[in-house]
């Protein structure tokens, strides 16, 4: 790698990422049913069908992955509870055995010195949830609390941060109006409902853990470089309703209390009532916010087609495996506004980064070049943010090991670390290594 720890600021924290459901194994350990097993399985869903029922087996091999992180001289990660698996039914009863498994989780990471960062919600909403109308349902903020209620009583002493939701545009954009994730939802209505419901559990989950004494919560968005595809007027608003929807909609809510109005032009009459009301609530202020970064879109009008109008198009700049243009500079650019408009000194996180890189093991080892020059030009972006006063913290790599990358299944790798999905033996890639000795202390 073209760093070392010393290149950053003293305070910077290095991390890994992962998902409850993308590598625990759901069928494991008496985990309720969710909305992903649901959803895996009704054919064109998803690559294969493929779901997380045996996943990483990260629940049978937790000490041999936190073994992993502190090799790789972590100094925190960030992974995610998952509802279904403590409370199978979503609300009432709870799962002794998913409950004693986390905290067998974050007791390892403090034995070894690792900063726990949890995620109460990444995804794996109980289907006995979506049955009530999951994110379309006002009620899923009192739901939510409750879950926040049961983990923080069990946790709340012992994490070094927490996060309610993970990436509110996939929960909602991605899943009830785009449907390429569960619940596979193409409706605009269940979108304008989720978009609101999805902070106001958010808030309601932030002032739950204030109640409680649970320190150094935050937001976690996710990002997307919108570059309109010409010069002209109707390309550059087509990009700045794609930068409102994805970029824009969830800090605005959280630090303005406001919605940008250019989504409201078509989201305003599937609102549910009263929405204006709720800002004090999804407001409520949180201590730090993580952004997680992948790639940029070029998007260009599309007058003939519903709103919001407008499609991608395809880009010249080198992709990854998942098509995704490489844009370090994206990464920079949403450090900077998000500080300079949004959150205005609060603590800044990377909480995810990374790519799908087309890697092979070959006698045991994985030459991942690809990953290692991702991470390099990521990390330099990083760094350039910090430089002009941005008050970024930390970064976190997506992801610990290769795992189940939703509908496409386990075709994409994103690890650090090799899994074989047969025999699930981990095999730590050139980049593990190459970052290891970057930020060994
Ligand atoms: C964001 C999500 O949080 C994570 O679950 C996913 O695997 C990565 N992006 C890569 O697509």
């Amino acid at each position: 790698m073209n760093f070392t720890r010393a290149d950053f600021p003293g305070d910077f924290l290095f991390g890994a990422s992962t998902s409850s459901y993308q590598i625990e194994g759901s069928a494991l350990g008496g985990a309720g049913r969710s909305q992903w097993d649901d959803f895996a399985a009704t054919p064109g869903n998803v690559i294969r069908a493929e779901n997380g029922a045996r996943a990483c087996e990260h629940i049978l091999r937790m000490d041999e992955d936190l073994d992993l992180l502190k090799q790789g001289n972590f100094d925190v990660y960030r992974f995610s509870t998952s509802w279904a698996r403590v409370m199978p039914e979503g609300r009432g009863a709870v799962n002794a055995e998913g409950l004693d498994f986390y905290d067998r989780l974050v007791d390892g990471l403090l034995e070894r010195g690792i900063k726990p960062a949890l995620t109460l919600y990444h995804w794996e909403l109980p289907s006995a949830l979506l049955d009530l109308g999951g994110w379309r349902n006002r009620d899923i903020a009192d739901w939510f609390a409750d879950y926040t209620n049961i983990m923080m009583k069990r946790l709340g002493d012992r994490v070094w941060s927490v996060a309610p939701v993970n990436e509110p545009w996939c929960v909602t954009w991605l899943s009830h109006f785009l449907g390429i994730h569960a619940p596979g939802l193409r409706d605009i209505r269940a979108t304008a409902r989720a978009m609101h419901h999805v902070l106001l559990a958010h808030g309601r989950s932030i002032q739950a853990m204030r109640a409680l004494g649970v320190k150094n919560l935050g937001a976690v968005c996710n990002f997307e470089y919108a570059q309109p595809a010409d010069d002209s007027e109707e390309a550059r608003k087509a990009a700045e309703l794609y930068d409102g929807y994805y970029n824009r909609w969830f800090l605005g809510g959280i630090f303005k209390k406001e919605y940008p109005a250019n989504v409201l032009e078509g989201l305003g009459p599937h609102m549910p009532k009263g929405w204006e009301n709720d800002f004090d609530v999804i407001g409520t202020p949180v201590d730090w916010c993580g952004l997680n970064y992948y790639t940029r879109k070029l998007i260009a009008p599309d007058p003939d087609s519903a709103w919001p109008s407008h499609k991608e198009v395809e880009g010249p700049l080198p992709k990854t495996q998942m098509g995704w243009e490489i844009y370090p500079e994206g990464l920079e650019f949403f450090l900077k506004r998000t500080h300079a408009e949004y959150t205005k000194g609060l603590p800044l996180y990377v909480t995810e980064n990374g790519l799908a890189n087309d890697d092979h093991l070959i006698n045991g080892e994985v030459q991942d070049d690809g990953r290692i020059d991702f991470l390099d030009q990521h990390l330099a972006a990083t760094r350039r943010a910090a430089e002009a006063g941005v008050p970024v913290k930390g970064y976190f790599l997506w992801s610990l090991m290769d795992n189940y990358e939703w509908a496409v299944g386990y075709e994409k790798r994103f690890g650090i670390v090799h899994t074989d999905f047969e025999t699930l033996k981990r095999t730590p890639k050139a980049s593990f290594k190459a970052l290891a000795q970057a930020i060994a202390r």
